[in-house]
């Protein structure tokens, strides 16, 4: 890893987390209305594509650098759809840049990744994850929002792994009804590609999903039902926060995970913050409201650090451990804002 500016100390928030994961979404708009996140009926078509006041390359770096400057060093890109954010290679070059950032990762629908893999390799970017719910071409579609091909995916998948991004990460997230018929198939065409599928539980994110608990196919219930067709074992964490629970495939067919925010809240070691592209810090995935960062960031990277310790100092949310009490925040942030 290469030297770090001296942080001013390391801030800890009121639960003693440290803060070491950024999530920066670089838009807010989507080409797909996923009905979990963005859904047709509740977010107009042109949303957020003439929207002035996103952030500039100039001050995403300058927020970056100030993260980093309290002990971030993994940055993941996220939208929206990021690949839809003009220069977004000339972005990544830039923050691949930055010492101490030692991950930078993007996630995204991948249906535009065909054409852009190589110049987001050229640019420094180290890995992806790509969302993938179904393989099944009319679910796919449907899952999308009537927005999205299977082909599309395929050919961006297909694009990553000729420029060298592997291990890809797939995310899945598995409703209940709607694509979990599609586990095994989904296990099966992973099953020994290098790659690392992993299951999330539907989550309660945003206002307009319209969440139902009884959608949530607990993580142990999918876990029991791979593992009876292919016997699986725990492995340990690649690190300390680490949201998945990995497990592999007993006879050497590679890695698998499980997301569990619903069913195993993982609060107590989130070190992750949030920033929307419109440059407000969500502390929080359910969190109701943000900090608009902006005027910080005009004041340059020492006194962007500055302020953004002092509202990491006073966060306290677990919005997981506490779903279904009343003490549970009820207003959440939009998924398509913070980008998962
Ligand atoms: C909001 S998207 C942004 C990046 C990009 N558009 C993509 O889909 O990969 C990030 C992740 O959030 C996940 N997500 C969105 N809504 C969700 C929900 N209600 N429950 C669980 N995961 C969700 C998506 O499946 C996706 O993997
Ligand atoms: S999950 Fe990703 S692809 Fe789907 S609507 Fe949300 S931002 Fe778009």
């Amino acid at each position: 890893m290469s030297a770090l500016p001296a942080p001013p100390s390391v801030p800890l928030d009121r639960r003693g987390r440290p803060l070491r994961d950024l999530r920066l979404s670089v838009i807010e708009a989507c080409n797909f209305r996923c009905g979990y996140c963005m859904p047709a009926d509740r977010v107009p078509e042109g949303y957020g594509f003439d929207q002035a006041g996103r952030l500039s390359f100039d001050e995403i770096e300058t927020l970056v650098r100030g993260f980093v400057r309290l002990g971030t060093h993994k940055l993941r890109l996220t939208g929206g759809e990021p690949l839809l954010r003009k220069g977004l290679p000339a972005l990544v070059a830039r923050l691949a840049r930055i010492p101490g950032i030692d991950d930078l990762a993007m996630t995204t629908n991948a249906s535009l990744l065909a054409r852009h893999a190589q110049a987001l390799r050229d640019a420094g970017l180290q890995r992806l994850t790509i969302s993938l719910d179904a393989l099944d071409p009319a679910l796919f579609r449907a899952l999308s929002g009537g927005r999205g091909e299977i082909a599309d995916v395929l050919a961006g998948i297909d694009a990553a792994e000729r420029v060298g991004f592997g291990p890809i990460k797939f995310n899945c997230v598995v409703q209940r009804g709607v694509n979990d018929h599609e586990v095994e198939r989904m296990a099966a065409h992973f099953r020994g590609s290098g790659h690392v599928l992993r299951f999330i539980e539907y989550m309660d994110v945003g206002t307009c999903n319209g969440w139902d608990r009884a959608r949530v196919v607990p993580s142990r219930e999918l876990r029991d039902r791979l593992h009876a067709r292919w016997p699986l074992h725990a492995l340990d964490a690649n690190y300390r926060g680490e949201v998945a629970e990995r497990h592999a495939f007993d006879d050497g067919a590679g890695e698998i995970g499980f997301i569990s925010s619903v069913t195993a809240p993982f609060c107590g070691d989130c070190r992750r913050a949030r920033v929307s592209a419109d440059g407000s810090l969500y502390t929080c995935l359910f969190a109701g409201r943000g900090h608009d960062l902006r005027p910080a960031l005009a004041e340059g990277e020492a006194a962007f650090s500055e302020r953004l310790a002092a509202l990491w100092m006073q966060r306290a949310d677990r919005y997981s451990e506490l779903r279904g009490s009343p003490r549970a925040p009820r207003r959440h942030v939009e998924m398509f804002l913070v980008g998962g």
